[in-house]
């Protein structure tokens, strides 16, 4: 097999990218290892910025979203039993953030292009890439049962942290890593949400979220100690844990349902300096992870795409390497921020096994800045709700 460009994995970074990629007449093929149903299901992100949103509905995948997805103006910071609101319209010209999940952005992708007839291939799993120093990188991958072959222009590695298009330019780029000592257990309920946006909690008792996967499902996330398993957390002790940590001087109550999954998630910070060697790419999160406390893992991949599809069609349209040339650098920018953004919202939300009090006041003074400061609420709002791509 032959393209112009192959990309390795159909996450919503390797589905958008071939999405705006055809629009414009490139010519692509994404391996993507698991079936349909298992990508269709991964529960995820669940929050779109509105720069985002804005690239699903011009590439004509946004109709569900904007049908089904929920508008929010605004988060709630909970700390010292208080509750406060960030509102992010007024603080940002205008800016808001849509609630829509991943696994939704996933479905409505594959959709669009099975309807298009994009070789989309499923349970295709790539094992190497060779070729990189010449001008024709090769994937090779087993699908079916056999081992092909897929000779590209360019090869895109959208194959998620664990993916091998890193691995595969592994000599020619830098790392940079940090792991927190928390992780967060992620539950799915049946029970409407006990908020009308999303809830970021600082207690004594360590970080929750309350977030939501539209009006009759909650989503919640506890923090908890690393190398915590499901089997310590019955549902009762979730709930518990839960309405301590939401719990705030006045009325307010967390409605309990029943609970459909429940996983512990790892955190952290992961940056490849470049995402770029030759004619191979990288982007999402084989590329960069995040702490998922600022709801940015989701939106870089998205913003990754969109800045190296305009590359492409570039390059297509005029006959220039210049914005591809310049792909790396652009996105670091911007990743550099998110991973800021996101060690600081982290870092200020959760407490450390080793917390000391004096850690804890100085976390409560950040946070009180935020609720009393214009210009300190703006910073979080402007980040919350995405910087423009370029
Ligand atoms: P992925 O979604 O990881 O997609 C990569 C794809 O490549 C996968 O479909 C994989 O099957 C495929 N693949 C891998 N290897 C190969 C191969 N060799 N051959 C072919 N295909 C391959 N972000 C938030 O903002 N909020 C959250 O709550 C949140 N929760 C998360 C929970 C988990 C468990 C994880 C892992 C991430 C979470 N994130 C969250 C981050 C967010 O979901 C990711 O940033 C986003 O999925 C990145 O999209 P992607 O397309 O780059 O990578
Ligand atoms: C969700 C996850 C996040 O990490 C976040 O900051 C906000 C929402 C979610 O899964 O809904």
């Amino acid at each position: 097999m032959r393209t112009t460009v192959g990309i390795v994995g159909g996450g919503p970074a390797g589905l958008l990218l071939a999405r705006l990629l055809r629009r414009s007449g490139i010519d692509c093929v994404v391996l993507e290892s698991r079936d349909r149903a298992y990508v269709e299901q991964r529960q995820r992100a669940g929050i779109l910025e509105q720069g985002a949103a804005d690239i699903l509905r011009e590439c004509g995948a946004g109709e569900r979203m904007d049908r089904e997805g929920l508008v929010h103006d605004g988060i709630e910071l909970r700390f010292a039993r208080r509750s406060h609101r960030i509102d992010f319209p007024s603080l940002t010209g205008g800016r808001r953030v849509m609630v829509y999940a991943q696994t939704e952005v996933v479905k409505d992708l594959i959709r669009l292009h099975l309807e298009d007839g994009t070789p989309l291939l499923f349970e295709a799993t790539a094992t190497a890439i060779t070729g990189i120093d010449a001008d024709r990188p090769v994937i090779h991958f087993v699908h079916e049962g056999r081992e092909k072959t897929l000779t590209c222009e360019y090869v895109v590695g959208c194959d998620g942290f664990h993916g091998i298009t890193r691995e595969a330019i592994r000599g020619a780029i830098t790392t940079y890593e940090h792991v927190y000592p928390y992780s967060w257990l992620g539950i799915l309920a049946d029970v409407p949400p006990s908020c009308d946006e999303l809830i970021y909690a600082h207690s004594e008792r360590g970080f929750a979220l309350h977030s939501m996967r539209g009006r009759t499902v909650s989503r919640l996330y506890l923090q908890v100690p690393n190398g915590s398993g499901v089997d310590e957390w019955p549902d009762d002790r979730i709930w518990d844990e839960l309405d301590a940590r939401f719990a705030i001087d006045g009325d307010w109550k967390l409605e309990r349902g029943p609970i459909t999954s429940k996983a512990v998630l790892p955190m952290r910070s992961f940056v490849t300096e470049p995402m770029r060697h030759r004619r191979v790419f990288l982007a999402g999160d084989a590329a960069h992870i995040v702490p998922p406390t600022g709801a940015k893992g989701l939106n870089l991949a998205l913003g990754d795409v969109a800045v190296l599809a305009r590359a492409f069609i570039y390059l297509h349209t005029t006959g220039s390497s210049e914005l591809l040339d310049a792909y790396s650098d652009t996105r670091l920018r911007r990743v550099w921020r998110a991973e800021h953004f996101s060690y600081f919202m982290t870092t200020t939300l959760h407490l450390g096994p080793e917390q000391t009090p004096f850690q804890t006041r100085l976390q409560l003074a950040q946070l009180e800045r935020i609720v009393t400061s214009r210009a300190a609420a703006a910073e979080l709002a402007e980040n919350y709700t995405g910087l423009p791509l370029y």
